[in-house]
């Protein structure tokens, strides 16, 4: 039903006869003759229909947007003052000589070309005609492109692309599980992987060497702008590779790509960064490298100065009281100083004080801040030079337990870098490596595993993990590029006895560990090579390098922000047959009055 793409035609087809198929973009009466958008994955040519030929002319002006159209017609030139410049096929029109409305269509949900003014969840609901936007076309060749790449690579250098079970037991990566319950098994149930680990372990086991997979995850958490409860990853595991060499690789495929797919060089290695260093100078694991701002410790100034709010922190071995200066930030204004202790109230910041620093040289006079009368000269002195500020500078502080400092100022660097405009332009990939291999939960009072269950410590470490467990590294490995988590991974713990170790370090009892990583157990004592490997958020990358502001953005069919599809209204009621065929009974939480 077609000679060529709508979007390929150009003045070198001029005179050529074709046929086309696609949608009506949009139709226009121009006293007489008509104009008609068509439009096809590849894009937009205009067809012209005439009035000298009755037949066609009729059909044409039955036409509306979103029809779909078979069209015979011969390729001209536009003529002179119409040409447009915008369009690829701009220098050219197609005069219509047959037309075939091969489905006609009710008025659309929304404009294609006007889709900012319609809320993500119109365009969720109808999300068919919302992928007919060129933007999001690009989005899923571009998505088609990065697997493509991510493919060759992988393939060249002997990896297997293995798929492993959707239906299977627990994967702990920290979320809840998708649970299906099982009909031939009444009352047990399987769960959706929350990532291929194990499996990619077992292969490991079986001596597979190289392995990877595009892969469905599952995860039921609380969903931001890059989490989604099923999302890709591209699931990788090597065997006999330590972490530079693993790292190694991998940066090398991930710069492949960047060049293949977008025609742009990565820097090559890609810096590391020791996570203490990461948490120390921004705040955050993923620092996004592009902003230029960084925090800076204090509290050993402020240990016996007389504002509490700064001393309990400074003397409390878990407190942090840290400093972030503002190039040129004496020009902000008291409500954009107003709004940015509101944004680290979101974090759990109780307040963000701040000097402004009008003119070094004339000492406090030449500062304004409602703190300064708390801090002597030396302090403020030291804090002027550490923070390396600047007349017109202005200095934030945050003062708390480390964790609220951290994600307050870590934030926040990276929202004035956004508002200030010094972001840096251009890709700043970095490994963050040393990780702890666990955090204390206070709340629950235990430890848990910063990355999951398996991954390997330091083999100097070893000993710490029976006399500090809070000191024990990790030998994990996360990509982080400009802010986001791309990726993250480890080598595993290979002996038996490491593993049930940091299980029983975890609260997972011998019963327990039995019961849910039996199986692995067992395997790793039937001939474990060493291994690691390490998953990418999919999404994540082609969100990045679409420059999306959302992986919903580069997903055909995403869910909304409450784990929900508006397309198809999953999930949905059970019918009781099937209910019944289950052994479930279902309980509606009550609802309160
Ligand atoms: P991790 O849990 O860090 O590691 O996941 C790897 C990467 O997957 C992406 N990601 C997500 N993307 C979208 N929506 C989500 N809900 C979501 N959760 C994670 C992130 C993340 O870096 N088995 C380990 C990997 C390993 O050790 O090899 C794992 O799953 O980009
Ligand atoms: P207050 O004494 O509460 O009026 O606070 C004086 C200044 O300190 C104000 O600018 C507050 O925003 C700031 N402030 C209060 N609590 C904190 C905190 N935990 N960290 C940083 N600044 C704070």
């Amino acid at each position: 039903m077609r000679s060529h793409y709508c979007g390929q035609l150009n003045a070198s087809h001029i005179g050529q006869e074709v046929e086309l198929s696609g949608w009506t973009h949009r139709r226009r009466d121009h006293g007489g003759v008509i104009f008609i958008d068509l439009r096809d994955r590849e894009g937009l040519v205009q067809l012209v229909y005439d009035p000298d030929l009755p037949d066609v002319f009729s059909i044409a002006e039955q036409v509306r947007n979103e029809f779909v159209l078979r069209v015979r017609g011969r390729v001209r030139a536009r003529p002179e003052g119409t040409v447009n410049p915008d369009l690829p096929t701009g220098e050219v029109e197609v005069l219509g000589l047959e037309l075939e409305i091969l489905n006609p269509s009710d008025t659309p949900p929304f404009q294609l070309d006007e889709h900012e003014n319609v809320s993500e969840e119109v365009r969720l609901r109808y999300r068919y005609v919302d992928l007919r936007r060129p933007e999001m076309i690009k989005n899923m060749r571009l998505r088609a492109a990065i697997t493509r790449s991510l493919r060759g690579y992988l393939d060249d250098k002997g990896f297997l692309d293995i798929e492993t079970p959707m239906l299977t037991k627990a994967t702990p990566e920290g979320a809840r599980d998708y649970l299906v319950p099982s009909r031939t098994h009444p009352g047990k149930f399987f769960a959706l992987p929350q990532s291929p680990q194990l499996f990619k372990q077992l292969l490991m086991m079986s001596g597979m060497d190289r392995y990877y997979q595009i892969v469905r995850c599952f995860r039921d958490e609380d969903l931001r702008a890059d989490r989604q409860p099923e999302f890709t990853q591209l699931d990788i595991e090597t065997s006999f590779l330590n972490e530079d060499q693993l790292t190694g690789l991998m940066e090398e495929m991930i710069r492949q790509t960047f060049r293949e797919v977008l025609g742009d060089e990565l820097s090559d290695p890609f810096p590391r960064m020791t996570y203490a260093e990461a948490v120390r100078r921004f705040g955050s694991d993923r620092p996004d490298l592009r902003c230029p701002l960084e925090l800076v410790d204090v509290g050993d100034l402020m240990a016996d100065v007389e504002f509490k709010v700064f001393s309990s922190p400074a003397r409390d071995p878990d407190g942090r009281v840290a400093a972030l200066n503002v190039p040129g930030g004496c020009n902000l204004t008291r409500r954009e100083i107003d709004g940015y202790t509101k944004f680290v109230g979101i974090y759990g910041a109780k307040g963000l004080a701040y000097i402004k620093v009008n003119e070094a040289g004339k000492g406090r006079d030449g500062l304004q801040s409602p703190i300064l009368k708390f801090l002597p000269d030396e302090a403020v002195t030291e804090i002027l030079a550490r923070t390396a500020a600047a007349d017109g500078d202005l200095i934030f502080f945050g003062a708390d337990k480390a964790d609220v400092v951290n994600e307050a100022l870590g934030a926040l660097r990276v929202k004035l870098g956004e508002d200030l405009g010094l972001m840096k332009p251009g890709w700043w990939p970095l490994w963050v490596v040393d990780f702890p291999m666990f955090g204390w939960d206070a709340q629950e009072n235990r430890w848990t595993a910063l990355h999951h269950p398996f991954t390997a410590p330091r083999e100097d470490h070893l000993n710490l993990l029976e006399s500090d467990p809070g000191s024990c590294e990790s030998r994990a490995y996360d990509l982080v590029l400009n802010g986001t988590e791309l990726g993250g991974g480890s080598i595993r713990i290979h002996r038996n006895e490491v593993q049930q170790q940091v299980f029983g370090l975890l609260g997972i009892g011998q019963e327990e560990a039995r019961q849910k990583f039996g199986f692995l157990l067992d395997a790793l004592r039937y001939g474990c090579p060493p291994h690691g490997g390490i998953a990418f958020g999919l999404d994540r990358l082609v969100m990045l390098m679409a420059g999306a502001e959302s992986i919903r953005e580069v997903m055909a069919f995403p869910k909304t922000q409450t784990a929900a599809c508006l397309l198809t209204s999953a999930p949905s009621e059970a019918n009781p047959a099937q209910l019944r065929e289950l052994s479930i009974r279902v309980r509606k939480p009550q609802v309160e009055e």
